[in-house]
């Protein structure tokens, strides 16, 4: 499939077969995508959790205002953000470039420690919602893959963050719920799949210069 027609074939699903199980090799794909999405100065303030069993899923279904697609999902990838991003935070970040790059401490150094001033000074929710958009660039990321990959999704912020994290015992990693995406295959059942795409024309979405 070329990019287009990838994009064409997805949709959000709103049920998936129940029966039909991703293969271990789609989900690794899945979860190197999600850890080689671009996020900003390359800090990666995400974690991705990842549920594969049908009695937390039937939880996490009811902090979903009951969204089928949660419950009949292969998998459920859960997309977290770091609730601290602190000064050991960004130390373990630079000292990953210095080990894989080899990067010298003096190039290093004043980037880092003014990295580590603008964080320390900026307010906790501040940090919260720079990380929150990662996640949504990750979303992207993984919603595309999965296109390519022939895997079904549906992106997803319909859902109580408190309640998922408290269901996934979020807290004691140190992170937030930010997104879900259930992923699968489409059931033959899912009233959606045959419904054409709902998009504004490209003349009014693309201004040329
Ligand atoms: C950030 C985001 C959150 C969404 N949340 C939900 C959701 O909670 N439940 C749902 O059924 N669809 C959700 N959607 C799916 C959108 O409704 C869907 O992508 C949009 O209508 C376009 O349709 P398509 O993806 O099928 O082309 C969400 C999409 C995005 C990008």
């Amino acid at each position: 499939m070329n990019s287009i027609t990838a994009l064409q074939w997805r949709y959000a699903v709103k049920q998936f077969d129940p029966d039909k199980i991703l293969a271990v090799e789609k989900i690794n794909v899945l979860k190197k995508a999600f850890n080689l999405t671009a996020t900003s100065y390359g800090l990666q303030p995400l974690r991705l959790v990842l549920v594969q069993d049908k009695r937390i899923q039937e939880k996490l279904m009811k902090a979903s205002f009951n969204q089928k697609q949660i419950g009949t999902a292969s998998h459920v990838l859960v997309i977290c953000i770091e609730n601290t991003v602190d000064k050991d935070f960004i130390e373990n970040h630079f000292r990953m470039v210095q080990d894989i790059r080899k990067t010298p401490d003096e190039i290093l150094h004043s980037f880092r420690e003014s990295l580590i001033g603008d964080f320390e000074q900026k307010p906790v929710d501040e940090v919260k919602i720079w990380a929150t958009h990662q996640a949504y660039l990750v979303l992207g990321t993984l919603l595309t893959v999965c296109a390519v990959e022939e895997i079904d999704s549906c992106p997803m912020e319909g859902f109580e963050p408190k309640k998922y994290n408290t269901i996934l015992e979020l807290e004691k990693h140190k992170l937030e719920a930010v997104l879900a995406l259930p992923v699968g295959y489409r059931s033959d059942d899912d009233f959606f799949a045959s419904l054409k795409k709902v998009r504004r024309p490209l003349q009014e979405t693309v201004i040329e210069i």
